[in-house]
């Protein structure tokens, strides 16, 4: 596929999505969205892959939605265009996506960042939704995940002042999972896709469907839901090799049916 705001290329077992618009600190625009959402699900149908990693380059994951693009946009061409539903499409992805963030991850490279599984920020990364400065609001999803993951206070005040909060803060607010030096980013990115990787897909797989569902769903529901998915993992091969593998006292390995 070729693509004019991304490059994608393979590792091992992981897919990886740079975004790829240096000169404009890597602002989304509609397009590079498009590419970035059909690179994933190119990922999530392919079985070499089994994990998918976001990144951006050492200045900008990606400075947010393009402010130019916008710039004209009426209510009405929003709402035929709807251009946040392209978006909703991530959350169809069922493998585990990580971002690897260096430099600014603002407003929608913000969102962007948060509609992956993990996150792991090198430490000078800064993080933030700067749309009250430009009289708008996030509109894909920072408000919805943000509040999910910080609490309500927390979240208002970050979206509320739209300053930009370090790698840290967000580490401990749990909305990150690892920070090292900026320029272990990718590395420890890999490391932890590396890991992924070995892991049995089918586990993986029902395990974000479920960890997902419990921020929908009541306690009853989402534990139904755990249930079944535990009994479904009894159909795959990989737990038998798992249950083998144990009892054998050897790693085990994977195949993803
Ligand atoms: N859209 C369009 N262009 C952008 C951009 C954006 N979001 N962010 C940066 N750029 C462009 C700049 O205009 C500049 O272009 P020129 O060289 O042609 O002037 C280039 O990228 C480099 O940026 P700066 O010169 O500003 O670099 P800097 O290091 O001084 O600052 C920055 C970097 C802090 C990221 C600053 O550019 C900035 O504040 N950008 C805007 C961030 C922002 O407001 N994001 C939210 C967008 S709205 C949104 O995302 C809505 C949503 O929910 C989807």
């Amino acid at each position: 596929m070729t693509n004019t705001h991304i490059t994608s290329y393979i590792d091992g077992k992981v897919g990886i999505i740079q975004l790829n618009r240096p000169k404009v600190a890597n602002a989304l625009n509609r397009l590079m969205i498009d590419e970035i959402v059909k690179q994933m699900e190119v990922y999530d149908s392919d079985d070499a892959i089994r994990v998918i990693m976001v990144k951006g380059n050492e200045k900008a994951f990606a400075a947010g939605a393009d402010i130019d693009e916008m710039m004209e946009d009426t209510p009405l061409s929003l709402e035929l265009l709807d251009p946040f539903a392209v978006w909703d499409r991530m959350l169809l992805i069922k493998k585990p996506m990580i971002a690897a963030i260096n430099g600014f991850a603002l407003g929608g490279g913000f969102e962007l960042a948060l509609h992956c599984d993990l996150i792991v920020a090198g430490e000078t990364a800064k993080f933030g939704f700067p749309e009250v400065q430009l009289g708008v609001m996030p509109g894909a999803g920072g408000t919805q995940y943000l509040t999910r993951e910080m609490g309500r206070r927390k979240a208002l005040e970050m979206v509320w002042l739209g300053e930009p909060v370090s790698a840290s803060y967000l580490l401990q607010n749990g909305v990150i999972n690892r920070v090292v030096a900026p320029e272990l980013v990718e590395e420890e990115s890999m490391k932890l896709a590396n890991k992924l990787s070995k892991q049995a897909p089918i586990s993986l797989r029902l395990i974000k469907e479920a960890v997902d569902a419990a921020g929908d769903l009541s306690l009853r529901d989402g534990l139904k839901l755990e249930r079944k998915n535990f009994y479904l993992t009894f159909a795959s091969g990989d737990q038998k090799e798992g249950m083998q593998a144990f009892a054998e006292k050897r790693r085990p390995s994977f195949k993803g049916v």
